[in-house]
């Protein structure tokens, strides 16, 4: 009999080890054989550890569960898959948060054994690297630049034209592919989920990248925060090695990709791409200016394909089931699905991933279920910490790059944070600045220094010195902030200061 406990961060966070633990000296003291699966997670967060039992019908799904409830669960039938004990979820698949998903990326998340091999092949693992082994590098671009994908990491570069930007640059060069993990964004974890759970998908992805801008070497710069995904992408490159998925010769094409992770140190601003390729040099995390391009002089001065973990993630069902399957999700210029992470002050937590389209409602509402605390929702912050607040009255708008960016809003990396009435936007709108002071990394002046007034200019606004006069200064600065600043760090900063004073003005002053 197969039992499967999760062994993602969220889950070993929750217990998920000592509930395994548990499990397995019940089976033994009962003379039991079964087989038990450290599986990823479905993402499902509020029902972490969630228990799934194998049945003939389908996997029935426990949680969440704590190391003092397994007793009474065995007592109930765990091990036979039918139990009327509460904490029983019936079918894992029939649960609505997971049924109403359109899982084109994180399809086998929660289903698998990550480091499985075999699981991965049986669940359509590594057929878009074969599809894209039997293709020319060109032809590999146009599959991606037809799917319509998007960088995923926030900025949603077309990743078609950035692959042909590197193809296009001379093949006697030394190309580099480099996985942006740095994963810093405030309510963001789907980087994370797609290394821990199913980490043989962002290989196949950076693998297919090598293989169509003709690219030998990989890295993953990968945060140091996050231990679990570190030891299982090591453990997961050395056995796609073994099986020639990776090296020499990936699967006979006669042509080579080596993959290696390198782990941050812990500044937000390396997940800037310039300051991230400086890092991985072994420099200070400086943000460098552009001109030229990373993908015409990325690391080491060679040409360098830099995208996120999603945006890789997404690769390998464009080349399995064609660009165009993909394109056939979403709207507008905004293609294909974007995995969302609802988190905050929300009762059902976890990772949603739908088409283009939804508006932000149906996640809060629908998947979300509300506030955590019960109380009214006041704002929500969508794209990470440099994104504006938006208010009620834009909760209808649809996910679309272009719908947010026409409210001054963003999707960003598809982060969504939820604040209920008790919060104080006029302490969100300082944090901002704060946050900016510290993650500043130091190059020019008006993020530096900018940053800095900004908080000192809000501290007066909140002891009520001179509110008005100072709120045009503020204002006055957020612009200079916009305008003048290297990268996105001091020149998205002011976006929640600016939503603070334009939709919750009264917090400001308060
Ligand atoms: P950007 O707009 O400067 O560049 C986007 C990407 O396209 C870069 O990789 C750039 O090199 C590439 N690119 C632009 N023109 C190109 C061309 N002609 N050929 C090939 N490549 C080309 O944006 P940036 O500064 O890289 O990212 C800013 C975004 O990062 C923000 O919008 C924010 O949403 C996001 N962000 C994400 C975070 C996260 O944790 N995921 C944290 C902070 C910000
Ligand atoms: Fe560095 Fe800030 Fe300037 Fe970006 S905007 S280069 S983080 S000082």
């Amino acid at each position: 009999k197969r039992i499967y406990v999760p062994c993602d961060t969220t889950a070993l966070s929750m217990g998920a080890d000592k509930v395994a633990k548990l499990i397995e000296r019940h089976a033994n003291a009962r003379g039991l054989e079964i087989e038990l699966v450290r599986n990823g997670s479905r993402g499902l967060f509020w029902l972490e550890p969630l228990v799934e039992v194998e049945t003939d019908s389908g996997r029935i799904g426990f949680g969440p569960v704590e190391a003092h409830d397994v007793d009474a669960l065995v007592d109930a039938g765990l091990f036979e898959g039918k139990s009327d004990h509460p904490l029983c979820l019936g079918m894992v698949e029939d649960i609505s948060y997971l049924k109403l998903q359109q899982r084109l990326t994180f399809s086998r998340i929660g289903i698998t054994d990550p480091l499985s091999i075999a699981d991965y092949r049986s669940h359509g693992g590594f057929v878009g690297l074969e599809q894209a082994v039997s293709l020319s590098p060109q032809a590999i671009v146009d599959e991606v630049k037809a799917s319509g994908l998007r960088g995923r990491g926030g900025a949603a570069f077309p990743t078609g034209i950035k692959w042909q930007t590197v193809h296009d640059e001379p093949w006697q060069q030394q190309k580099y592919i480099v996985c942006n993990a740095d994963e810093g964004d405030s309510g963001t974890f789907a980087d994370r989920l797609a290394m821990e759970c199913d980490p043989y998908m962002l290989i196949e992805g950076m693998t297919i990248a090598g293989l169509a801008v003709g690219a030998t070497q990989g890295f993953i710069y990968l945060r140091s925060e996050y231990p679990v995904a570190h030891r299982i992408l090591n453990e997961a490159i050395s056995r796609a090695e073994a099986e020639g998925y990776l090296g020499r010769d990936v699967r006979g094409s006669g042509r080579a990709f080596n993959l290696e992770v390198r782990l941050a140190a812990g500044a937000y601003i390396c997940g800037e791409e310039t300051s991230l390729l400086e890092s991985l040099e072994g420099k200070r995390g400086l943000v460098r200016a552009k001109p030229p391009l990373p993908a015409i002089k990325g690391l080491f001065g060679q040409p360098t394909v830099v995208n996120n973990v999603l945006s890789f993630a997404a690769v390998p069902f464009i080349l399995a089931k064609g660009g165009q399957t993909y394109a056939h999700y979403g709207m507008g210029k905004s293609r294909g699905t974007l995995p969302i992470q609802l988190a905050g002050n929300i009762r059902r937590g976890g990772l949603i991933e739908l088409a283009f389209g939804v508006s932000l409602r149906e996640i809060l509402e629908d998947f979300g279920g509300g506030t955590f605390t019960g109380r009214p929702m006041k704002a929500v912050q969508v794209g990470g910490p440099l994104m504006a607040y938006m208010p009620q009255n834009q909760w209808d708008t649809p996910m679309d790059y272009e719908a947010f960016a026409q409210l001054g809003a963003g999707i960003g990396h598809g982060g969504v944070v939820v604040f209920d009435d008790t919060v104080d936007m006029g302490e969100q709108a300082r944090f901002a600045m704060e946050f900016c002071t510290v993650e500043s990394c130091g190059k020019c002046t008006p993020c530096r220094i900018g940053s800095v007034r900004g908080l000192e200019v809000i501290d007066r606004i909140r002891a009520g010195e001179s509110p008005e006069a100072n709120l045009v200064l503020l204002e006055e600065l957020c612009e200079t902030m916009v305008d003048g600043s290297l990268c996105a760090m001091g020149g998205m900063t002011p976006f929640p200061v600016q939503s603070v004073m334009k939709y919750f003005p009264d917090d400001l002053t308060a």
